[in-house]
């Protein structure tokens, strides 16, 4: 018999079988560079050297390949090493690729730094506009479109499906960056993306203790492309990274549930404060992406941005007044961390199509008890 197992199931199970050695419930860390081989080529397992392959790891991946609904998921040492290895594969220099109007900045970068030099050129497109992203794919020949969906910070929401039928048509591949969001909240895949990115630091690893990355990829001939570079470059995640984010992602669901209500409750209270101009969050039916977003997502999300009335001062200023809102760069921990991305987290796309507001803050909502943070945030805002 075969079991359809639920997401929270294959969270806590997937890739986990207790070890056949001795019965440890949860997956050892196999801290190991190699391993004894039964004569020449003789391998145990299929496993040769750490960089190749390593049994955390591979817990890890076939785990995230669980939860994205896909055969492969391959485990990187951060979200940056991901992305650049999904670049060197899936694109040659002379190739065009289509960048979402708001993303993060470290993604920015390394299309406008490095794979600028490398000979690929890319085209910003606002992608909650799929019509503008049509246009743009009838004009130039593009070998991929690259989505956020919530988009990092301004928490613009992208309609996959549509984006997955437009590029198809095109020729070019779907690629969302699934980290706002995670597996629990939604999953491109099934609406046709080819392939999920992650910055694992985020949510799936959920304890601002790890830095980490993923692929995820419905294709198993790309993903053994994609192990093949991952291999030949090296940007792997070590074994007790992946044992951390592995302990992390057993909890994802209780935790996004958690995130999704404090930063509906934070949204709210936000968008009836009067220092506050605009609050940013899908979960509210103001928001342009909200119907959308209730349609490829089972809830909204952690991450909630906002503007002040007084401008850019006052927005640094409520950063350094929190009291349980840590500042801090990252997100998707269980802490609430409070930042400015004009000057943090996206100070790399000042001057570009990107650049956003300076009177923009950027909450990742923890789960704490959420009468404390709306304290927190009142107090902090109670003079702007
Ligand atoms: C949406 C998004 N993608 C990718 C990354 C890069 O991930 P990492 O910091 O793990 O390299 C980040 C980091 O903040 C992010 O927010």
């Amino acid at each position: 018999m075969t079991y359809q197992d639920g997401f929270e199931t294959l969270a806590i199970h997937a890739g986990q079988e207790p070890d056949p050695v001795t019965g440890a419930v949860v997956p050892p860390i196999y801290q190991v560079s190699t391993y004894k081989q039964d004569g020449v080529g003789g391998l145990r397992s299929g496993y040769e050297y750490s960089r190749s392959a390593n049994p955390t790891r591979t817990a890890l991946e076939q785990c995230l390949a669980a939860l994205e609904g896909a055969p492969r998921a391959l485990a990187f040492a951060s979200g940056m090493a991901a992305e650049d290895c999904l670049l060197r594969t899936v694109c040659s220099p002379g190739d065009r690729v289509l960048i979402p109007d708001d993303a993060y900045g470290g993604t920015y970068r390394l299309f406008a730094r490095v794979f600028t030099g490398w000979g690929l050129d890319h085209d910003v497109v606002q992608v909650s506009d799929v019509a503008a992203v049509r246009e743009r794919l009838a004009a130039v020949r593009t070998a991929m479109v690259w989505v956020e969906s919530p988009t990092n910070p301004l928490l613009g929401i992208a309609d996959i499906r549509a984006l997955a039928g437009a590029a198809h048509e095109a020729g070019a591949l779907l690629v969302v960056d699934n980290t706002f969001a995670s597996p629990y909240l939604q999953q491109p895949l099934a609406l046709g993306a080819d392939v999920v990115v992650h910055s694992t630091t985020k949510y799936l690893g959920g304890h601002s203790d790890v830095v980490g990355g993923a692929l995820v990829v419905a294709d198993p001939e790309l993903a053994e492309r994609l192990a093949f570079t991952q291999n030949a470059t090296g940007g792997v995640a070590g074994p007790f990274d992946s044992w951390l984010t592995l302990r992390g992602v057993k909890t994802l669901a209780a935790r996004m549930d958690r995130h999704c209500r404090n930063a509906m409750r934070v949204a709210q209270m936000l968008a009836e404060h009067p220092a506050v101009t605009e609050v940013l969050y899908p979960g509210l039916p103001s928001h342009p992406g909200h119907k959308t977003a209730q349609e490829q997502m089972r809830a909204f999300g952690g991450m909630v941005s906002f503007r002040l009335l007084a401008g850019e001062e006052a927005a640094v200023r409520v950063c350094g007044r929190t009291r349980l809102f840590t500042l801090g760069e990252s997100l998707g921990g269980v802490e609430s961390l409070i930042e400015h991305p004009g000057r943090m987290t996206h100070a790399s796309v000042n001057g570009s199509p990107l650049e956003v507001p300076g009177d923009l803050i950027r909450l990742s909502v923890g789960i704490e008890d959420c009468d404390d943070l709306l304290d927190d945030l009142r107090q902090a805002l109670s003079d702007s």
